[in-house]
Order: C-alpha cells, then sequence, then structure tokens
C-alpha cells in the first residue's frame, strides 16, 4: 500500500492543531504554553544545552557518560541528579517509567501515592506526564549544568516531549525505528514515523524561535547480533525526517558490537554520511555537533563483578578511541535491575578515570582493519540509502516504508512482527559480526563475498557449521567474558 505520511513539513497551523488532542490526554498537557516555554528555554544557560555542550566537548577534545537513570519521586531524582553531576556526567537522561509509556497514568498516580506512602520503590522512571511541567523544572533547576534528555515510548512521545521541552530539556531520542523496532510488538512503521514527525515539528517549531534542541538519532537498534549496516543508514534517514520538519542539530549515535575495528570503523563513517545526505538534501544549517557511542545490543549482562566492571570499562575505552563526545554504558548491576546512585557514580568514575587517561594522549588510532570495515560498511549503507530513496522517488520515509515492507531494512529477532526478519548474523573469528543469511538487504555482491569469507574462515577453524548455536553461543559470549562462543 502507498504510505500516507510524506517526508514534508507540516505547516504551522495544521500542527498547533494536532497538539489539542495531545496536550488534553492528561491534565498536565495544560501547563504547556509554548510562548512561555519558548521563553523559559531561551533563558536556560548554555551549560544546560544539549547541543551547546556537546560542541564544547567537541571543541576539548573530551567526552562525557550518557547514562539511563530515572526514578519515582522529585526528591529522588534531585538527588540522583546531582550525584551524577558531581560525577562529571553531562548529559543527563529522564528514563521513563512503563506505566508512563503505555499511557496508563492512573497507575502511576496509585504507585507513586504508595512510594510516599510506604517508600517501596514501585516505578521503574520517571512519570514525566504526571509529575508534568512545574515539577520537572524543579529537577532542571536543581543542577547547575547538564543537558536533559527524556527515554520515552512510542506512545509517550507526543505529549511526554511537549512537556520535557517545556519544562526545559534539550535533547530527545525521537526516531521512528527505535521503538517501532525494538520495542513494539504491533504497531507499524508508517504509525511510528507520523508520532516521531510530531516530535520534530515541535522542534522545529522551538528552533524557529532561536532554541536549539537536539535530536539524539538511533536508527533502527538491531535486537541481536548484526551489523550496523541497517542501523546506519536508519540513522541518515532520522537526520533527514528531523531536517525537514525544522530540527537544526541532529547528534549521531553509533551503536557498537564489540569489535574494536567494526566498532572503530562505524563511528568514523557515521557523521560523515549524515552530514553528507543532509547537504545533499539541501539542509546545509542542521548541524552534527558530535557523534555518540553504546553497547547497545541486548546482550546478556555480565554476572561476576569482575565482568560487571570490564563490559562498562570496555565501552568507555572504544568510545575513548573513537574519540567520541557522549557514551553510553551500562551500570555495573545492570544485571540486577535499576541502578542504585552508588553504583551509577562507581560506574561513570571508572569511565572518567579511562577518558581522562585516553583522551589525554590524544592517541591517532590506526589499523588497517578499521580501514576495511569503514570501506565495506559504506558500500553497504550507500546501497540500503539509494536502494530506499528510489522505491520512495527521492522521499525518505515513503523509502523507509516500502523499504520495511520489502525487506531491504531488516533485523533478526525484532519484536515487532512487521518485520520481515529473514536476516541472520554471526561473528568471525576476530569477532566481528558478518552477515550469515542477507534477506532482501540489497547489498552489493563485493561485500556479500566478503562476508562469506570470514565465515568461512571460521567454519574452517573450528570445523563446525555456522548455525542457530553458533549464534545463541555467539550472544552469550560477552556475558562469560568472551569474544565468540564457544561449543
Ligand atoms: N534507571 C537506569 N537505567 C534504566 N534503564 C531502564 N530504566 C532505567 C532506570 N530507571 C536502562 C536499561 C537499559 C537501558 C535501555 O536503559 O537497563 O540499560
Amino acid at each position: 500500500m502507498e504510505p500516507i505520511v510524506r517526508n514534508k513539513r507540516i505547516d504551522e497551523d495544521l500542527f498547533l492543531k494536532m497538539r489539542e488532542p495531545v496536550l488534553a490526554l492528561w491534565p498536565t498537557g495544560r501547563e504547556v504554553d509554548l510562548d512561555e516555554a519558548v521563553e523559559y528555554q531561551k533563558n536556560l544557560p548554555e551549560s544546560k544545552n544539549f547541543h551547546k555542550i556537546t560542541e564544547r566537548l567537541h571543541r576539548e577534545g573530551t567526552m562525557s557518560v550518557f547514562p539511563r537513570a530515572g526514578t519515582a519521586l522529585v526528591e529522588d531524582q534531585i538527588s540522583l541528579y546531582r550525584k551524577l553531576v558531581e560525577t562529571g556526567v553531562l548529559y543527563l537522561p529522564v528514563t521513563t517509567d512503563s506505566y508512563s509509556r503505555q499511557l496508563q497514568f492512573a497507575r502511576v498516580e496509585a504507585a507513586l501515592e504508595e512510594t510516599r506512602k510506604t517508600g517501596r520503590k514501585i516505578l521503574n522512571g520517571y512519570p514525566l506526564i504526571n509529575h508534568g511541567v512545574r515539577q520537572t523544572r524543579r529537577i532542571i533547576e536543581s543542577v547547575d549544568k547538564g543537558a536533559f534528555d527524556p527515554r520515552l515510548s512510542l506512545k509517550s512521545y507526543p505529549l511526554a516531549s511537549e512537556i520535557a521541552f517545556a519544562s526545559g530539556m534539550t535533547g530527545i531520542a525521537a526516531c521512528p525505528f527505535i521503538s517501532w523496532g525494538a520495542y513494539e510488538k504491533t504497531a507499524t512503521i508508517e504509525e511510528s514515523m507520523a508520532t516521531n514527525q510530531y516530535v520534530h515539528r515541535l522542534m522545529g517549531y522551538y528552533a524557529d524561535r532561536g532554541v536549539l534542541l537536539s535530536a539524539d538519532n538511533h536508527g533502527w537498534i538491531v535486537t541481536g547480533i548484526q551489523p550496523m549496516t541497517v542501523n546506519l543508514a536508519t540513522t541518515v534517514a532520522d537526520a533527514l525526517m528531523c531536517a525537514e520538519q525544522g530540527v537544526k542539530s541532529v547528534i549521531s549515535v553509533v551503536h557498537l558490537m564489540g569489535n574494536l575495528a567494526q566498532d572503530l570503523a562505524w563511528i568514523r563513517i557515521a557523521p560523515k554520511l549524515i552530514r553528507e545526505y543532509l547537504d545533499r538534501f539541501g539542509y546545509k544549517d542542521v548541524m552534527v555537533p558530535g557523534t555518540f557511542a553504546q553497547h547497545t545490543p541486548i546482550f546478556p549482562m555480565p554476572q561476576t563483578t569482575g565482568g560487571a566492571f570490564a563490559f562498562p570499562s570496555y565501552t568507555a575505552v572504544v568510545a575513548a578511541l573513537g574519540k567520541v563526545e557522549g557514551v553510553f554504558l551500562r551500570t555495573i548491576d545492570e544485571a540486577l535491575g535499576i541502578p542504585t546512585e552508588e553504583s551509577h557514580a562507581q560506574t561513570y568514575e571508572a569511565a572518567g578515570w579511562l577518558f581522562n587517561v585516553i583522551r589525554g594522549q590524544n592517541i591517532d588510532f590506526h589499523m588497517e582493519e578499521i580501514d576495511e570495515e569503514a570501506r565495506l560498511a559504506e558500500l553497504e549503507i550507500r546501497a540500503i540509502l539509494e536502494r530506499l530513496l528510489e522505491i520512495g522517488e527521492g522521499d525518505i520515509i515513503v523509502g523507509c516504508v516500502k523499504g520495511v515492507e520489502a525487506g531491504f531494512i531488516d533485523s533478526s529477532f525484532s519484536p515487532n512482527r512487521q518485520v520481515k526478519d529473514l536476516v541472520t548474523a554471526v561473528k568471525d573469528s576476530r569477532g566481528a559480526i558478518r552477515y550469515k543469511d542477507f534477506g532482501n538487504l540489497p547489498l552489493p555482491e563485493e561485500v556479500k563475498e566478503f562476508h562469506r569469507e570470514k565465515l568461512a574462515q571460521r567454519k574452517k577453524a573450528e570445523g563446525r557449521k555456522m548455525d542457530y548455536e553458533v549464534y545463541v553461543q555467539d550472544f552469550w559470549a560477552f556475558s562469560k567474558g568472551q569474544l565468540i562462543g564457544r561449543a
């Protein structure tokens, strides 16, 4: 079916009408007054602006952790952010709880009530919508630096982003693929495009009035072991969608898979490709102030104390060598549940130690393998993007919607039923991720041959077929402190 959503800027009058039912979802929606919010944002210091912080870190050649964090009560949030800022964190996440993500506001109220009465923690994050603008501003005003950025869900994006920006948050991950591909079962990609377009348009409204808000673009977060081809192609698509709605600052987010050459190659090419495609479509005034990295794939966490420190520290090392501005690390107690203030602090102290020592050496890190991986990944990403633009007749949204249907963009083990799921991958002997089944990905033959060759080498070395068993073992490898899965 021909998609209805187009990559075309939403007319302002229409957008203002679209906002009405969104703000009516919960009483705190009435606290959002756009003109007042623009003024509030303009009075925030640069030390709280996501874009400005990123520009400064880039200029200074330093970096910060961008954690995930959120707790139910305003007072606890204040204490948590003070601790994070004290530990040197400049990107302050507002991870919302699961009820808020499902718009179950009455359940949030009941849980807050119980927590206030008994101290028992029920919510697994900060209920941004229930607390609303006035309460959330108290949090943002409680620290003197740090950019706030909410972590939301497909359902909650419109209202939660309204409240987030009106409260003084200056960054957001509003990417159609992230929630659709990694968190949703039945939502369609087109639905997700439309919802995210609302958020981008809201950011455009602020931008038109001189308020710079950043979009950290994650692309399609793959839910298993898979090269980042599809992910990075979709971060470029994210950037084009944001830009069309008037967003002026996009962050290139790169997801790592654990092989140094591959990870550093992706970090190298991602911002370059985003810049190139933005320019090609005429969005020359859209800035890409920095690059972020994270080991996102849902690897089972290491379950020994040593492993729990080693894993985030390894991420910190790769990110430091990649000279990125921000990095998300799992906390040392990720395997146990919601992190405590202390474990947040200990994890980021360890990371900060590595950042200082590694970045201080200003290493110009060269490896032949990085160049090779970068060349191949670039071929893959360009091939996908060109195919999407071709079937979308130049419209990236149409291209992505059709691309999902055709499996030109695809991932393995997605929770979403709409995903083709024809692609599989395993690691090669050095832990780089290689496609085993290409599905319908429109990759050049040269690239496919390279992947096949690498897997043939591992097959020979281990004398076994590269099958589902290997996949499962590779998936568990990091958890066991191994690079690749062992029989
Ligand atoms: N505090 C800290 N981290 C959280 N995550 C989810 N909720 C919270 C929270 N309230 C983490 C997950 C995962 C990432 C997506 O966010 O554990 O690492």
